[in-house]
């Protein structure tokens, strides 16, 4: 059976920006966000707090945090990888903040100058800091389904780093397909590997075309919320072969056709991107921007 309301989580702003090979000026990501909350998306992931050589399109977060405004029903959600990533959201103001896991040994090296077991050393201290806080914390495992540099990722290795991280205290798991690599099948597989679905979301990159169908099987698996970037805007910066995240106007059209509430405006988001996409000087890859755009 299939969710009667799904919560997009709406990563355009972090996920799709980190990765524009130009800098995007703090201006027009704020219109972006705005334009977003317009649409009726409520979660939107702003920002990363990650070091600002690591990822320099994301080095104004703290600007970018003061010139939000507070709408009621929005969070604004931000990465952070670490004490200092905390100690930088804590003072721009941030009440919900993301950590974010590799399951494979080459991407935590990559990613987060880590291995694979001490990335846990950065993460606990900053998860319970957090918590004490008051912050809501989200865990993403990354790499879920496969690794450009080690291929297939076993089942139990990516459960293992997930089960982790809900121990820690996360209130959310966030299964990321990084290279856009699985297919339904192993979706529901990994999903049947967690002991409790309504702690997880799906985040999945659409680099083969399957993150609809991959979103479908995790929707009738249980799962109620899907990571998605308007206009399909995405990437990682240190993941080769990874493309555009889900694009959001995809999955609504999707989730409009099977009765499924969302809250959004498909008319007003398809506008939001067709306009982002003018900022950044090239079109949208999503389908369904380029079916409806006028
Ligand atoms: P490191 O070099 O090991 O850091 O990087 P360190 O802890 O050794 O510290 C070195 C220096 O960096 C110190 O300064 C720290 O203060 C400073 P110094 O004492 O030398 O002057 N520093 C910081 N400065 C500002 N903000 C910080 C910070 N941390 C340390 N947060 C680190 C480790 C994790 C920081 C680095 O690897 C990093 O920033 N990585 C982030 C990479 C990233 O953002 N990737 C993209 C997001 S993940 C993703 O896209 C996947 C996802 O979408 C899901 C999916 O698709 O699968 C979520
Ligand atoms: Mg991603």
């Amino acid at each position: 059976s299939l969710p009667s309301r799904v919560t997009i989580w709406e990563v355009g702003a972090r996920d799709g920006l980190q990765n524009e090979s130009t800098v995007v000026p703090v201006a027009v990501k704020l219109e972006f966000l705005s334009r977003l909350a317009d649409a009726g998306l409520s979660v939107l992931e702003a920002t990363s707090f990650v070091h600002p050589k690591w990822v320099p399109q994301l080095a104004d977060a703290a600007e970018l945090l003061s010139g939000l405004d507070a709408r009621p029903g929005v969070s604004y959600p931000v990465l952070v990888p670490n004490e200092r990533g905390l100690d930088r959201a804590i003072e721009a103001g941030v009440r919900h903040i993301a950590i974010f896991a590799s399951a494979t040994e080459t991407f935590a090296s990559r990613n987060l100058n880590r291995t694979l077991d001490s990335q846990f050393e950065m993460f606990e201290p900053t998860v319970k800091r957090a918590l004490s806080a008051g912050m809501d914390v989200r865990g993403y495992v990354s790499m879920c389904f496969g690794d450009p540099w080690e291929g297939a990722v076993p089942r139990s290795q990516v459960v293992a780093v997930g089960e982790r991280l809900l121990e820690m205290g996360c209130s959310q798991l966030s299964l990321g397909d990084t290279i856009g690599v699985a297919t339904p099948g192993q979706v529901e597989s990994l999903i049947e590997g967690f002991r409790d679905v309504t702690k997880l979301a799906v985040h999945f990159h659409d680099t083969y075309g399957q993150a609809l169908s991959n979103t479908l099987a995790a929707l009738r698996c249980g799962v109620t919320t899907v990571d998605s970037s308007a206009g399909g805007l995405g990437g990682c910066p240190y993941a080769e072969s990874a493309t555009g995240n889900l694009a959001t106007e995809d999955l609504v059209w999707m989730l409009d056709g099977l009765g499924i509430e969302t809250g959004v405006d498909l008319d007003k988001l398809v506008e939001c991107s067709v306009w982002m996409a003018e900022q950044l000087g090239r079109p949208s890859p999503s389908r369904v921007v380029r079916a409806l755009a006028k």
